[in-house]
């Protein structure tokens, strides 16, 4: 291996990630799905310069997102994974990553490691949160990477884990019910809730459950299932304790609390977890956590972790039980 090689291609990563987002949010990939093109017709559906085109779709190509012959552009397997429309899409993933807001938090990762402060409020002035839910292009970008994100990781966590044996699952932070419905597909005798904060859950549009919109400081809906998605990771340990009080309060004595999150000692991708690690503690505060850490959290707040669930994909289902 050439190692300085290898460091500059790893240290330039930022590049790959700005090139990406573009293409995703001029629909590249998209204009490519009715067949080859030429830079000029792509430059036209884009509404774009031809000549910085030719560059973007040059490096877009080196990096194997894009083929190209005769001077038309096709689509590869991995640019076709770029469509709006394709099954696992990761086009909303990528017109959220490389957005400047969370861009500019990125710069701050030295500040958050000198000083274990969250960088996203220090630089926008305030929470994640209350920023998106005050701009509704970036909560709706947001939602839409949380969507992307999502698919399939939905059909393997439906696949790993019997969600039949519940009456009510309520999805608490459910965003716009991408699990939800794949229980309830899968499931088709249970009935559901979605639960999230009332600006969110007003995007969701209609599914076959109840639609509720609330704050999980405050209290949660009931149901003998309440599953929490890559909701607990977003907080640190203080509020992510009272977040499960609340749903405790919620959780008859025969019922489950599921956390569905990626762990830390049992990543199937450990790169993948360890950037999230970061992405916690730059955007939310929050933090990836080992199997034991999720169990001396539950405890805190009188659950009791029983099992740990592996899926086909990134994310395990931790099953806790309250104790009392
Ligand atoms: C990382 S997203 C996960 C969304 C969804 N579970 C998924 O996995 O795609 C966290 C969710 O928590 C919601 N959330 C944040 N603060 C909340 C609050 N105080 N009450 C209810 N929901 C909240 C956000 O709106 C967001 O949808």
């Amino acid at each position: 291996m050439d190692a300085a090689r290898e460091l500059h291609r790893l240290a330039s990563g930022y590049q790959v990630t700005q090139a990406i987002h573009v293409a995703a949010r001029l629909g590249i990939s998209d204009v490519l799905a009715d067949g080859p093109r030429s830079v000029a017709e792509l430059a036209a559906a884009t509404k774009t310069d031809a000549q910085a085109l030719t560059r973007l779709m040059h490096a877009l190509t080196v990096l194997g997102l894009y083929s190209v012959s005769a001077d038309r552009y096709e689509n590869t397997e991995l640019g076709a994974a770029l469509r709006s429309e394709a099954p696992r899409s990761l086009a909303g993933w990528a017109r959220f990553i490389g957005r400047g807001s969370h861009w500019q938090a990125y710069t701050g990762l030295e500040d958050s490691i000198r000083t274990g402060t969250t960088a996203f409020p220090a630089m926008h002035g305030e929470p994640v949160w209350e920023y998106r839910a005050k701009r509704p292009e970036e909560q709706a970008a947001f939602d839409a990477a949380m969507t992307s994100a999502s698919d399939g990781l939905a059909e393997a966590v439906v696949t790993a884990y019997d969600f039949g044996r519940f009456a009510t699952v309520v999805d608490i932070g459910g965003g716009h019910g991408r699990l939800l419905n794949a229980i309830l597909t899968r499931y088709p005798a249970v009935n559901g809730v979605l639960f999230d904060q009332p600006d969110v859950v007003a995007g969701a549009g209609t599914g076959r459950f109840e639609v509720v919109g609330g704050n999980f400081f405050e209290s949660v809906p009931v149901g003998d299932a309440l599953v929490l998605k890559s909701v607990i990771h977003d907080w640190a340990d203080a509020e992510s304790i009272d977040i499960l009080r609340v749903c405790r309060r919620s959780l008859p004595a025969d019922g489950r609390l599921l956390l569905v999150e990626q762990l830390l000692d049992r990543s199937p991708d450990p790169l993948r977890t360890a950037f999230a690690d970061l992405n916690m503690l730059i955007m939310t505060g929050g933090r990836e956590r080992t199997t034991d850490e999720y169990r001396t959290l539950l405890a805190a707040a009188d659950l009791e972790l029983v099992d740990t669930v592996s899926t086909a994909s990134m994310p395990f289902v931790i099953e806790a039980a309250a104790t009392r």
